[in-house]
C-alpha cells in the first residue's frame, strides 16, 4: 500500500534461493544511487548490529534443535530492532529503504513452511513492526529447477571460499520449498497492488527493467530525498 503521506519510500525484495535477489537488489540500489536518492540498504535477518547477532542464532546449522516458535520470535526480534532503529527513523527523514526480505519471508516460511498460521505472524507483525510495510514489494518468481540449479553452483563457491555455515534454511526438504513457493503464490495473490511478481527466468536486464518500473511508479508518489544537495 503506498501512503503518499509518508516521506520516505519502503521498498523489499521477495524470492527463494537461486532467484536472483542478490544481483537484483545491487543492480536497483546502484542505480538508485547513481539517480542521487538518500539510501537505507538492510536485510532481514540482519540489518542492524543487534540483528546480525541474531541472525547468526537463526541461521547457525548447527542450531538444529531450534523451535519454531523461537525461530519465529527471533526472526521478529531481529525486525523489530531494524524498524526501531533504522527504518522508521529513515523513512521519517524521506529516504528510500530497500530491504532484502521483510515479513512476506515469515508468512511464506514460517506461517506456511513449519505450518505456524498466518493469524499469529500478522498479529506479532503488528507489534513488532508498528504499522510499518513496505509500499512495494519485489517478488523474483524463480522455476523450481533454474533456483536450486542456481543455488548449488553458489554454494559451492561459497564453499571454496570457506564462507560460514549458513544453511539450516537451505537445508530444509523439497517439500518445505514447495510449501514456501505456494504461499508467496498467495500472497501475491491476495496483494497484488504492493507485491509485485516478477519473472525471475528472463535475462538480468529484463528483470532489472521490470523492477524499475515499478519502482519509478512509486517514486513519484512519495517526496523523496535526494543525498546531494540541489545546486
Ligand atoms: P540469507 O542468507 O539472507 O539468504 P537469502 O539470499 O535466501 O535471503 O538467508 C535468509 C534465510 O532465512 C532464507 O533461507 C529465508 C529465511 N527466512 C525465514 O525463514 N524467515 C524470515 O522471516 C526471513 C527474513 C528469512
Amino acid at each position: 500500500m503506498t501512503d503518499a503521506r509518508r516521506p520516505g519510500l519502503f521498498l523489499s525484495f521477495e524470492g527463494m534461493d537461486g532467484s536472483g535477489k542478490t544481483t537484483q537488489m545491487r543492480l536497483l540500489i546502484d542505480r538508485l544511487r547513481a539517480e542521487g536518492y538518500d539510501l537505507l540498504e538492510t536485510a532481514e535477518p540482519g540489518g542492524t548490529p543487534i540483528g546480525l547477532q541474531i541472525r547468526k542464532i537463526l541461521l547457525d546449522s548447527a542450531n538444529q534443535e531450534l523451535s519454531s516458535r523461537a525461530e519465529l520470535l527471533l526472526y521478529f526480534a531481529c525486525r523489530a530492532q531494524n524498524v526501531d532503529q533504522w527504518i522508521r527513523p529513515a523513512l521519517a527523514e524521506g529516504r528510500v529503504v530497500v530491504s532484502d526480505r521483510f515479513t512476506d519471508s515469515t508468512l511464506a516460511y514460517q506461517a506456511v513452511g513449519r505450518g505456524l498460521g498466518e493469524g499469529i505472524v500478522r498479529e506479532i507483525h503488528r507489534f513488532a513492526c508498528r504499522e510499518v510495510q513496505p509500499d512495494l514489494t519485489v517478488y523474483l518468481d524463480v522455476d523450481r529447477e533454474v533456483g536450486l540449479a542456481r543455488a548449488r553452483a553458489r554454494n559451492q563457491e561459497r564453499a571454496a571460499a570457506a564462507a560460514p555455515d549458513e544453511t539450516r534454511i537451505d537445508d530444509e526438504a523439497a517439500e518445505f520449498h514447495d510449501r514456501v513457493r505456494a504461499a508467496y503464490a498467495r500472497l501475491c495473490d491476495q496483494e497484488p497492488s504492493r507485491i509485485r511478481r516478477v519473472d525471475a527466468g528472463q535475462s538480468i536486464d529484463e528483470v532489472a527493467a521490470a523492477i524499475w518500473s515499478a519502482v519509478e511508479e512509486h517514486i513519484a508518489a512519495h517526496s523523496l530525498r535526494k543525498a546531494t544537495a540541489d545546486v
